[in-house]
């Protein structure tokens, strides 16, 4: 399994992924120790098996099993042993999977040159904390607060700050991102593959809204069709996400939707990611 995936996402991308592979496994390195690869390797088996296993029954039934976000919380977020798992299971998506490598190229193109030195950003469902740790690379003189709501996870990015030299320039809250509010507005947000985790989505877009200066720009992505024991709110097309973020007052600058190349043959869902950057209206006018 692991094998055909890192032989796919090495042809597909021959530059990009040699590049994001290593520095992530230099992180991992650096936050994990010697057994780094094994943690690595168990956490992303562990997700996987999830994942398919999941997007099988929606295939059958045509809906996610999970509605409760209180359930999904009990059993997952706030699990040590499962967050550990998952928390480095999700990090190895972001370099292996080939459609989060195209995502990924997206934000690097689109919305990093956005980020200008001295700025305060905040990254609602942070987990691993690999977007703000990418942002980071790119520009070294900004300051990220960084919210999730396991404390396994908070705990974990923030131990991975600490043996990147990052310590100054994060911050880590066990908060809740939809009612998360920080001391001041910030100058840009990002908030990834938290949207289909919740309830109620426009409550986190609304909040991310509030919590950036207007003119500011934002960064978000989710998945659609694509089952996990944590995701709740399905999203079948791209215009229901364009709905919801201009509702919350955002004006859509680009969108980017990562469609995995080799999709099942007879599946009826496409399980797919998507980006957007996002511009915080200033007032009413389009
Ligand atoms: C799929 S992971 C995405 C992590 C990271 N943003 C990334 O893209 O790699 C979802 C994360 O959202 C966090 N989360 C779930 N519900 C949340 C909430 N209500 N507020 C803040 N974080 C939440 C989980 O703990 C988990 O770390």
């Amino acid at each position: 399994m692991l094998t055909g995936e890192l032989k796919r996402s090495r042809q597909q991308h021959p530059i990009l992924f040699p590049q994001l592979a290593e520095t992530m496994l230099g992180w991992a390195e650096e936050a994990l120790g010697k057994n780094y690869v094994s943690t690595l390797i168990d956490g992303y088996i562990a997700f996987v098996m999830d994942v398919n296993q999941q997007q099988l029954k929606y295939e059958e039934t045509g809906k996610y099993e999970s509605h409760s976000y209180a359930e999904v919380y009990d059993r997952t977020y706030s699990q040590r042993e499962f967050m550990e798992k998952y928390h480095w299971g999700v990090y190895v998506t972001t370099f292996l999977w080939e459609h989060h490598l195209r995502l990924h190229a997206y934000y690097l193109r689109e919305f990093l040159p956005l980020i200008t030195e001295g700025q305060q950003l905040v990254d609602l469902g942070a987990g691993s904390g690999i977007w703000h740790f990418l942002t980071l690379q790119h520009s070294k003189n900004i300051h990220v607060t960084a919210v999730d709501i396991s404390p396994t996870s908070v705990a974990a990015a923030g131990r991975m700050a600490q043996r990147l030299g990052l310590s100054a320039q994060t911050d880590y809250v066990c908060a809740d991102a939809i009612t998360y509010q920080g001391a001041q507005p910030y100058d840009s947000g990002i908030s990834c593959f938290l949207l289909e985790h919740l309830e109620n989505p426009q409550g986190l877009l609304d909040n991310l809204a509030r919590q950036i200066k207007a003119r500011s720009y934002a960064f978000i992505t989710a998945a659609l069709t694509a089952a996990e024991v944590d995701h709740i709110f399905e999203m079948r097309r791209e215009s229901e996400l364009v709905q919801m973020v201009e509702k919350a007052g955002f004006r859509l600058c680009s969108l980017y939707s990562a469609t995995p190349l080799t999709p099942r043959p007879r599946a009826k869902f496409l399980a797919r990611s998507v980006g957007m950057v996002l511009q915080k209206r200033a007032n009413d006018i389009w």
